[in-house]
């Protein structure tokens, strides 16, 4: 009976994917950029992203040396811009701690920020070939379901089960390559088989030991977060007008939405004309209230009430942390998703229709 390994790396040859762009790579550099894109985004969006930021930055110097702002637009759209921070700092750290030289074995590139253990080790086996095991969400998924394991796998418990697991089922010599083979058949077959909804059963090289399959338990597993309702702040944002042209504020440096261009947000009940007035001495002649937008982060919801104002003075009320900008200009920086839809959704059209 082959391992659990080889059936893997068997199946991998006919039904995995052979021909993604950092598969071509050896380059630690380039395998790190593609697994933090990929840790929330799927294969197909990152690709154009992946390609645009190789061709502005090629190297980690390159990266260290740009400012953050210009990293942050790159990354406009892709979202979880904490991934582009994290990439930026550790790129800075790199170059004055490490000469610019990648480390080569997982302990030390899970100190960097924003790698943990899991991509860590997925950098370590497709760049340096090291016998390492991954247990992202997707591999998650695969070992709750092929074992058994209820719980949920966020939970310590579960998760240190499920690691050890990882580790029982590296192949156990690494020749040929083995390890980096073995695990990118268990990344895809995360993202094309045992997907968390209508997961592909038939297709799958591991069914026949699977025990959530012989119990009918695929629907239930991997067990999901219980948790309690997340509380809710409200604000208001401001989508000041004046000439075509929209007021985004930078945000500070670290917390929600650090350093990205964000709309004006003040608090909701906030008499909106007196704070236009005493913060930018800007005078309104129509405004309009938009369709409340909620947002979900980790620990809160924003309810997000929307407000177009339509400006009379012209004041520029530009700083470092302000700028007017053309709406469309403004969906190729920085911004956060629900920023993006505002503008998308109502801007947009109401500067093509005059
Ligand atoms: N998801 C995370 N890492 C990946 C990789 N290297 N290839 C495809 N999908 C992935």
């Amino acid at each position: 009976m082959p391992s659990v390994a080889q059936q893997l790396i068997h199946w991998h040859e006919h039904h995995g994917r052979h021909h993604l762009p950092w598969q071509k790579s050896r380059d630690p550099y380039t395998i790190w950029l593609s697994e933090i894109m990929l840790q929330q985004t799927q294969v197909t969006t990152v690709i154009p992203y992946y390609q645009r930021f190789l061709q502005e930055f090629p190297t980690i110097r390159n990266l260290a040396q740009a400012p953050l702002d210009s990293v942050l637009a790159l990354w406009s759209g892709l979202g979880y811009y904490s991934r582009a921070r994290n990439l930026h700092q550790a790129a800075r750290i790199l170059v004055q701690d490490y000469q610019g030289q990648f480390p080569d074995t997982r302990e030390v590139i899970q100190q960097l920020p924003g790698i943990g253990r899991s991509t860590a080790a997925a950098i370590a086996v497709f760049a340096f070939r090291k016998r390492e095991a991954i247990l992202d969400g997707n591999v998650k998924r695969i070992f709750a379901r092929y074992f058994g394991i209820s719980g949920y796998p966020g939970n310590a418990v579960i998760q240190n089960q499920l690691w050890q697991k990882a580790e029982e089922l590296l192949p156990l010599n690494n020749f040929a390559g083995e390890i980096e083979t073995y695990t990118q058949a268990l990344m895809d077959l995360g993202a094309i088989v045992c997907t968390r909804r209508n997961p592909l059963c038939g297709l799958c090289p591991l069914k026949r030991d699977c025990i959530a399959h012989a119990e009918n338990t695929i629907a239930q597993l991997p067990t999901p977060r219980t948790r309690k309702p997340l509380p809710q702040k409200e604000v208001i944002f401001l989508i000041l007008m004046q000439q075509q042209k929209v007021l985004l504020q930078k945000r500070p440096p670290s917390g929600i939405w650090g350093a990205l261009w964000c709309l004006p947000e003040i608090e909701t009940g906030s008499d909106v004309f007196s704070f236009c007035q005493r913060q930018w001495g800007l005078a309104i002649e129509s405004s309009r209230t938009l369709p409340i937008l909620d947002h979900q982060f980790t620990h809160f919801k924003l309810r997000i009430h929307p407000q177009v104002l339509h400006v009379i003075t012209d004041a520029s009320a530009e700083t470092d942390q302000f700028i007017w900008i053309s709406p469309i200009d403004a969906l190729d920086q920085a911004i956060p998703a629900p920023v993006r839809t505002l503008l998308t959704q109502n801007v947009l059209s109401d500067v093509s229709h005059g």
